[in-house]
C-alpha cells in the first residue's frame, strides 16, 4: 500500500493553503502583509500540516483589483518584497517540506502593463492585438452587450478616446482581457510560466481560467443571461486547447509541477471538463462553496454530483469552503460549532482540499464600516488580517493593518488557539495528520451511507484502512447508526472512544471501523 500511495501525484494526496499576501503576516511594518511577513510565518503552515501554500498575486501592480491586476508578470511588487525575498521564502518553504504556487493572471493584464500602454498608443502598434478592440456600434455604443463583473450592469467595454475603438474588459476597466486567439499572447504568457517553474516554483492557482478562449465573433449574450457578468458566463471549446498546451509545458518539469485552476461558471457544471487527464491537474470545485447551504441533503447531493461529474472525465476532485472571494464559511454557516464540523467534511472528503488562511482559526468576516472600504467588489471582509497574538498589535507591529480585524482578535489569535488544545486550530491539525496518516483519507474511495436525513454520512475506504464520516447538521443531537472507533471528532469529545450512536449538536465525527 505505501508503494501505492507513493504512486499518487502529491496535488490529489496532500493539501493545499490560500495566503492572501496583503493579510497574512506583515514584516515591515507598513500595514500590508508581505512574502518577508509570510516567511516568518512559515513554521505556523507547516505545523498545521498542510503540503502547499498557494499565494494570491505577489505582482507589480496599480492594485486596482488588489493584485489581479498585473503591470509586471515577472516581477515582485515592491509593497511585497523583491524577487530575492521571494526566493528566499521558496527555499525556506521548500526546506519544510511545503511546496509554493503562485496566482497565474493570464485573462487580463493591468491597463499600466507595459503591453497594454503600446496597444492603446495607435491602432498600428505591434501590441495592438494582444488585447481585443473592436469599433463601437454605429450609435456609438459598445461592441455587444457583455457586462463587467464589478458593478452592477457597466459594460465589459471602454472606449479608448484616442485611437476611437472599444477595448474588452471582463473585470475593471484597469483590467483589459488579453487576446489568446493571437499566438505572440501565448508564447509570451507561456514565457511567464517558464519564468517562475526555472525558479523552483511547484505550479500555479490560474485565475478565471475558463475565459481564456472567447467566441471570436463576441456574439451578444443571449437574454436570459444578458446583464449577468460575462466572466461568469463565458465558455468556448478553444479554452480546452489553450489548457492542453499549459499542461504540456508543466509536466515538462520534474518534481510534479501543478496547474489549479478557477473556473466560475454561473449556470453550468461543467467544471471537472477543465481538468481532463490532459488539461489542468485540478480546478475548483466552487459551486459547493457558493451555493450549497448549511443543509444535509443539499451537501449529499453535491456530493454525489461531485463524485460522478469529476470521474465522469477523469478529473480529480477539489474541496474549498472559503476563499478571497466570498463571505468565510463560519460566517456563512453562523457557528463555530458548525465552521468545525465543515472542516471534518473538506478535510475528509476524496478529493484535494484548498483552505484559506484563518478558517483554522474559525474567523469570521470583518465588519468593515464604509470609509474603510477598499474592494470595488465588496470582498473586504473576508480579507481582514490575520490575528496571530492577543494585544496590542496581533503581531502586525507599526501602523495599523489595511483592513479592519475579524471579531475577537485576541480570542481568535494563533497564540491563543494555540495554548487551548480544545481550539479550532488544534481539530486542523489533528484532521490534517489523520488524513495524512490513513491512506482511506487521502486516496481512498468515497461511498454515501444512508442516513437520517440531517446527517451527511459517508465510507472512505482503501484496503485495510476503513473510514467513516458522519456529520449532524441539525443544532440537536442525531441518532445515527455506525460503530468503531473515533479518531477525530469536530469538538473533540470521546476521541479514541467507541462511538455511541449519537452525535451530539452540529457533531462531526471520523470512525475507524473494526
Ligand atoms: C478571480 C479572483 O479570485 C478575484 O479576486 C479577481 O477579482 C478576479 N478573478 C479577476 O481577476
Amino acid at each position: 500500500m505505501a508503494n501505492d500511495t507513493a504512486r499518487r501525484p502529491w496535488w490529489q494526496t496532500g493539501v493545499v493553503y490560500q495566503i492572501y499576501p496583503r493579510s497574512f503576516a506583515d514584516g515591515d511594518g507598513d500595514g500590508v502583509g508581505d512574502l518577508e511577513g509570510i516567511r516568518r510565518r512559515l513554521d505556523h503552515v507547516a505545523r498545521l500540516g498542510v503540503d502547499a501554500i498557494w499565494l494570491s498575486p505577489i505582482f507589480p501592480s496599480p492594485m486596482a483589483d488588489f493584485g489581479y491586476d498585473v503591470a509586471d508578470y515577472c516581477d515582485v511588487a515592491p509593497l511585497f518584497g523583491t524577487l530575492a525575498a521571494f526566493d528566499r521564502l521558496v527555499a525556506e518553504a521548500h526546506a519544510s517540506g511545503l511546496r509554493v504556487l503562485l496566482d497565474f493572471v493570464p485573462n487580463h493584464t493591468s491597463d499600466q502593463h507595459p503591453w497594454f500602454r503600446a496597444a492603446r498608443r495607435a491602432r498600428t502598434d505591434p501590441k495592438r492585438d494582444w488585447y481585443v478592440w473592436r469599433d463601437p456600434r454605429p450609435d456609438g455604443g459598445p461592441p455587444n452587450n457583455w457586462v463587467a463583473a464589478f458593478g452592477s450592469g457597466v459594460p465589459a467595454w471602454t472606449l479608448d478616446e484616442q485611437t476611437g475603438q472599444y477595448y474588452l474588459h471582463s473585470f475593471l476597466p484597469g483590467q483589459p482581457d488579453l487576446d489568446w486567439r493571437n499566438p505572440a499572447v501565448v508564447a509570451a504568457m507561456h514565457d511567464v510560466l517558464r519564468f517562475w517553474l526555472d525558479r523552483g516554483v511547484d505550479g500555479f492557482r490560474i485565475d478565471v481560467v475558463h475565459a481564456l478562449g472567447k467566441d471570436p465573433l463576441l456574439p451578444d449574450d443571449p437574454p436570459p443571461v444578458a446583464g449577468l457578468p460575462h466572466a461568469c458566463l463565458n465558455e468556448h471549446p478553444s479554452t480546452h486547447d489553450l489548457l492542453r498546451a499549459l499542461r504540456r509545458l508543466a509536466d515538462g518539469y520534474a518534481g510534479g509541477r501543478v496547474l489549479l485552476g478557477e473556473v466560475f461558471l454561473l449556470f453550468s457544471d461543467t467544471h471537472p471538463t477543465y481538468a481532463r487527464p490532459d488539461e489542468l491537474h485540478l480546478v475548483f470545485e466552487l459551486p459547493a462553496a457558493v451555493t450549497v447551504p448549511w443543509e444535509a441533503p443539499a451537501w449529499r447531493q453535491r456530493i454525489a454530483s461531485v463524485t460522478e461529474r469529476f470521474a465522469a472525465v477523469g478529473a480529480w476532485p477539489t474541496w474549498v469552503l472559503s476563499n478571497h472571494d466570498m463571505p468565510r464559511h463560519r460566517s456563512r454557516f453562523g457557528s463555530e460549532a458548525r465552521a468545525r464540523a465543515a472542516a471534518v467534511l473538506a478535510l475528509t472528503l476524496r478529493g484535494t482540499p484548498v483552505l484559506y488562511a484563518g478558517e483554522e482559526l474559525g474567523l469570521e468576516d470583518a465588519v468593515v464600516p464604509r470609509e474603510r472600504t477598499v474592494d470595488p467588489g465588496g470582498r473586504d471582509g473576508c480579507r481582514a488580517p490575520i490575528p496571530w497574538t492577543p494585544a496590542p498589535d496581533h503581531g502586525w507591529p507599526g501602523v495599523e493593518p489595511w483592513l479592519p480585524w475579524p471579531p475577537d482578535p485576541g480570542d481568535r489569535s494563533v497564540a491563543t488557539l494555540e495554548a487551548d488544545p480544545r481550539s479550532i486550530l488544534h481539530l486542523y491539525r489533528r484532521l490534517l495528520a489523520l488524513r495524512r496518516r490513513r491512506a482511506a483519507l487521502h486516496r481512498g474511495g468515497l461511498t454515501l451511507r444512508p442516513s437520517p436525513d440531517r446527517v451527511v454520512a459517508y465510507d472512505r475506504d482503501d484496503g485495510a484502512s476503513r473510514i467513516t464520516v458522519l456529520v449532524n447538521f441539525a443544532d440537536e443531537p442525531t441518532d445515527c447508526e455506525a460503530s468503531g472507533r473515533i479518531l477525530v471528532a469536530s469538538d473533540g469529545a470521546d476521541e479514541g472512544r467507541a462511538y455511541t450512536g449519537r452525535l451530539g449538536p452540529a457533531q462531526a465525527i471520523v470512525i475507524e471501523r473494526e
